[in-house]
């Protein structure tokens, strides 16, 4: 087969900093062009994941290709390949920002006639123009940010990643860096880990959630939903009687299964909810049916579990299958039980 290997391969990846696993064994496949979010709670093994991606730690055992070139034998190579965003990214203080893209882009060897193009053209996508003759040093931590996150698209490697990008900007800010990631899609590789599940959900094709240092769960956010979820709910407000509802909604769906979760209020309507394991929206069909059958309907909608509800499920389903020898998780967090997650 003469196909172009994946953008990433890692495979069978272990990190253990003297008694600390970090990494205990975790493999996936970025193909190219894709955007990957990269999950996992506090301690959970990304940035130690991602340094070890760029080159700029050793892994203790298993095996990292960026576009089919060993991590581990050929780092020169790989730094070419690779724009990284570490976490908490030092720069130096007493540079200016321009300066430093200049001294950057030389060591990255991008030609002297192109250099001062790109540069002109990294500071109008990261926003980053007006500060461009400030010291670094003297810039607000989002300024920072976007200085990293200009250094790393800078020589245009097919490979970005990009830890905690966001960390510390504001809202508008977030949103330059949400369309710039966005605009990178299909001509550049990006796996950028956040906190921010909303963005990544967003920005992403894919997440990789990981948990204590294994990969706890991977797809789409759609396909997370399915295999975690595994049934759509719908929220519904009625009044009227309970087995014309009953009759209605086998009507529509036979699986649908109906749970009243209040009492009727002053106006005889109750909340109900009704699951069913057929993916496809049956809203429309429900609402006509209902309404058919003179039961009132004051509103119907379907709960959608938000990529946070997936990330806590997934998290928890992995510290929930007991490991020997590690913590169990903290009280806070597996006690926040949750049903299908927020309605609409
Ligand atoms: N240099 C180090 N020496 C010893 N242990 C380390 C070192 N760096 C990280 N660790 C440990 O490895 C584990 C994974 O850390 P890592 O920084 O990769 O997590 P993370 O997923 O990036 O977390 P966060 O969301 O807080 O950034 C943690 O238990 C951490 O304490
Ligand atoms: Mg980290």
């Amino acid at each position: 087969m003469s196909e172009a290997p994946p953008a990433i391969e890692v495979s069978h990846l272990v990190k253990a900093y003297g008694g600390v696993t970090a990494v205990s064994d975790i493999s996936f496949t970025v193909a190219r062009g894709e955007i990957v979010g990269f999950l996992g709670p506090n301690g959970a093994g990304k940035s130690t994941t991602m340094r070890i991606l760029t080159g700029y730690l050793p892994a203790t055992s298993g095996n990292v290709q960026i576009c089919g070139i060993s991590v581990a034998t050929q780092p020169d190579e790989i730094k070419r390949r690779i724009g990284y965003m570490p976490e908490n990214n030092p720069l130096p203080e007493d540079m200016r920002v321009s300066e430093y893209l200049y001294f950057r882009g030389r060591l990255k060897e991008i030609a002297r006639r192109k250099l001062g193009p790109r540069i002109d053209e990294v500071l109008e996508v990261c926003d980053l123009k007006r500060v461009r003759h400030k010291i670094i040093g003297q810039l607000s931590k989002g300024y920072r940010q976007r200085v990293g996150i200009a250094e790393a698209i800078l020589a245009e490697p097919p490979v970005i990643i990009m830890d905690e990008p966001t960390i510390g900007l504001d809202p508008h800010q977030i949103l330059i860096v949400r369309d710039l990631i966005s605009s990178l899609r299909g001509r550049m590789t990006v796996i950028i880990s956040s906190h921010i599940l909303p963005e990544i959900e967003m920005t992403c094709d894919r997440v990789l959630i990981i948990n204590q240092g294994r990969v706890v769960a991977q797809g789409t956010p759609a396909d997370l939903r399915r295999e975690i979820f595994g049934h759509s709910t719908y929220k519904l407000e009625v009044a009227g009687d309970s087995a014309v509802l009953a009759t209605a909604a086998a009507a529509v769906e036979p699986s649908l299964q109906i749970t009243e979760d209040s009492m009727p209020d002053a106006h005889g309507f109750r909340r109900v909810t009704l699951t069913t394991s057929r993916e496809d929206d049956i809203g429309e069909p429900l609402l006509r049916t209902l309404l058919a059958q003179e039961l009132r309907v004051r509103a119907l909608n379907r709960a959608h579990p938000s990529l946070e509800d997936v990330f806590l499920a997934a998290t928890r389903r992995s510290w929930d299958a007991v490991v020997p020898g590690r913590p169990a998780a903290p009280a806070a967090t597996r006690s926040r039980e949750k049903g299908d997650g927020p309605g609409t």
